[in-house]
Formats: C-alpha cells, structure tokens, sequence
C-alpha cells in the first residue's frame, strides 16, 4: 500500500468529516493507496485541537502557509468559505501540491475559470469534491442512463435538497451572505451535486429558464445581534439537453428550503420502455421501470455495491461517510493511474461547466428569460 501525505485547510465540517474518512480507510478492500493525514491549517485554534485524536496529524497551524511549506504534504485538501477558494487554490498549485478542492470551485464563472487555468498550467492532479454520484444506486442510474435500453428519453431530474433554512432561528453562517457563499447562493451551495451526474453523462443544457427563491432576509447572529441574509435559498432550473440524440427537458433543483428533505440527493430518468429512480432518502432502494403489456416499477434493495469494495462485502447500507470515503478512494486511485474504470471525480472542466450553469441561471432569473448556453 503506498501512502498519500495529505493536508487539510479549514477543519470544519467538511475537514472533519474527510479526515475521519482517512482514519477507516481499512475498511477498504481494493485500493493500492492510503491518505495519511499530516497537516491542518485552519483560523480557529479550537479546530485544531480536535485534530489532535489524529495521532499522524502532528502540524497543525493557523497559517495555511506553514502547511504548504512543508515538503512531506503531497495533497492539499482545500474547504474554506467560497470567497477564499480562488486564492486557495492558487497558492496549493503554486507550492507544487495537487489539490482536492471543495465545489463550488470558486465563488463564480470568472473565478472557476482562472482556477481551472491555473490547474492546467501547473500540471497538477486537481479534481473537485462530489460525492453523491458514490452511492450504489447513483451508479445504478448512472449505468441505466448509459445502457440506451430506455427507449426515447422523456426526461430527466436530478436534485439535491436540504431544509437546512426552514427554521428561521437558526443563527445564520458564512453560506447565508452573497459576500461570502457568492452571489449563486444555494447554486454555489448545492449546485455541483445536481449537475455532476447530467454533465458526466454529456447533458449539459443547451438552455435553461430558472426560478430563484430567497430565504430568511435575517437570522441571528449567534453572538444576541441579527444578521442581514441575501442569499438565493431555492433554485428550480428547467432546461433543455441533448439526450440520446434528442433535445430533452432536464431538471435541475437545488434547495434549502425543502420541508421534510435533509441532504436529499435525487435523480431520475424516464424513457418510453424503461426508466430509474434513486433518492439517498431510501439509501438502498433502486426503482427501476419498465414496460411491457404491463408497466412495473420495480424496487430492489440495493446491497453495499460501492464503485470500491469493502471488507464486509455486499451486506450493509451506504451513507454519506462512505461515499465522502468512496470519493476520496476514486481521487487517490485515479492520481495513481489506479481508476481502472470507476467512477472518476468531478474535473476541473466539470467545475467550470457547473458556473456556466449557475451563471445562466442567474441571467435568467434576473431578466426573466430563457438563457442560452
Ligand atoms: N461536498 C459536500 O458535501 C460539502 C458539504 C458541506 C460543505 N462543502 C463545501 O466545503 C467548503 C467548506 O464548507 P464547510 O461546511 O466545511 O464550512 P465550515 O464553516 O464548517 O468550515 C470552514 C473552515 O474554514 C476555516 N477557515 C476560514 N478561513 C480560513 C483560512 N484563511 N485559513 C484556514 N482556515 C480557514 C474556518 O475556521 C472553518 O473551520 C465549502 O466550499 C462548502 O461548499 C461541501
């Protein structure tokens, strides 16, 4: 097993939630890599204490700069709020480290562009955080949609939904100010989880005609104040894609303001003789129909069939912790030359087609038209 020294910049919830990823990595049966988890960077010295049950994770600093100093990190995970990824990033490629960047890759179209630049011209393995294409039945849906068993494409949705925003009392965070989330609001939020499997599959929207709903105008501040929240909370974007060959209505739904829905990762096609349904709201579930002198829907209870296999084989259910881990084995194996096939993660190019998107989106809203991409 070849080891991977990896840094993390920004200890929060994401920098928390791969490192513990880092520490199960045993639970993993296929893979020719380990990430060892050497260096955090995050402000808040209460973060970094609690890297401190990492036993491997000895650099711990508030200046990201002493991480990228260090010659033994190899991989820089990168999950700060939008407006600092573009710098970020920049310094992680111009220190000789390839990166694992957080979506939405910058807080816009200009600034995912440039990053992607930057990637190009260093050379460097760069690839973008998207981990709900790991889930079984997210691979299910995305063979189906490949297999052009269906018949003519009706079309297709896919969506992630929270209700993370219902509750107005909920003290509001850097994600709830445009200054800080980007003026996408909850496109740059959620947004790369609902184009990644269209635009792997090549369904890029040749148009699209958005509907943009704000939340909360404030919340408090979680220090007795209130703060001011501008963000879009609900983005409901209809567009138009190339789909086995035809133009096809494709949906695209990001929302924080989904009653019931907590990280809700959905996708769905419908053909003429076949179709797929998967929701991580029924983590194992894959409804598949199909038509014959009858119609079925078919529901079949997934097993643990992961792009990578695990120790205790097909018997278990998936969560979010193990695809964050299936995502992180993808990037590791593909750095490697190792994929062999697998589901890859989410390319620069990808990233920047996921702006194009949320910046038609936003067009679109504003000027109550359909956009054109
Ligand atoms: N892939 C996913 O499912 C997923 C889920 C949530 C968030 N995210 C993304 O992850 C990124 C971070 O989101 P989060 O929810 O973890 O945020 P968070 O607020 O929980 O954590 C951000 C951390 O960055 C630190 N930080 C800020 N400025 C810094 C700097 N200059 N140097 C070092 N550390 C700094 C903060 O102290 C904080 O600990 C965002 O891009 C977000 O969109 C991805």
């Amino acid at each position: 097993m070849k080891t991977v020294n990896v840094g993390i910049i920004g200890g929060g919830l994401m920098g928390r939630e791969m490192a513990s990823a880092f520490a199960r990595w045993c639970a993993l049966t296929e893979v020719t890599v380990a990430p060892r988890l050497v260096a955090v960077a995050d402000l808040n010295p209460a973060t970094l204490e609690w890297f401190k049950i990492i036993p491997t994770a000895t650099q711990r600093v508030t200046d990201y700069a002493e991480l990228l100093a260090n010659p033994a990190v190899d991989v820089v995970y990168v999950a700060v709020p939008h407006h600092l990824h573009e710098r970020i990033y920049a310094d992680v490629l111009a220190a000789g480290k390839d990166l694992f960047a957080e979506k939405p890759f910058g807080i816009d179209l200009a600034s995912a562009r440039r990053i992607a630049e930057a990637a190009r011209a260093s050379g460097r393995f760069v690839r973008c955080s998207s981990e709900m294409p790991f889930f079984p039945g997210a691979q299910r849906a995305l063979a189906v949609a490949r297999s052009g068993k269906i018949g003519r494409v009706l079309g297709a949705v896919s969506g992630f939904h929270h209700s993370s925003d219902l509750d107005p009392t909920k003290p509001a965070n850097w994600k709830r100010t445009n200054a800080t989330c980007g003026e996408g609001g909850v496109l740059n939020d959620l947004g790369m989880h609902a184009c990644h499997l269209p635009l792997r599959l090549g369904w890029k929207p040749k148009r699209l005609f958005a509907q943009l709903q704000r939340g909360s105008p404030e919340r408090p501040d979680g220090r007795g104040g209130v703060a001011a929240c501008d963000t879009w909370d609900n983005a409901q974007l209809h567009a138009w894609a190339d789909i086995g060959g035809e133009e096809t209505p494709l949906r695209l739904e990001m929302k924080r303001l989904a009653p019931g829905a907590t990280n809700t990762w959905f996708f769905e096609l419908l053909g003429t003789e076949g179709g797929v349904r998967f929701s991580t709201a029924e983590p194992k579930t894959l409804w598949l129909f199909e038509r014959g002198k009858e119609q079925w829907w078919k529901r079949t209870e997934l097993g643990f069939a992961t792009p990578f296999k695990t120790v205790t084989g097909g018997i278990f259910e998936p969560g979010f912790p193990d695809v964050i881990q299936q995502m992180w084995a993808a990037f590791l194996m593909e750095r490697a030359g190792e994929l062999g096939g697998r589901f890859g993660c989410a390319t620069p190019e990808e990233a920047v087609a996921s702006h194009e998107i949320f910046a038609a989106a936003l067009a679109s809203h504003r000027e109550q038209r359909i956009v054109i991409l």
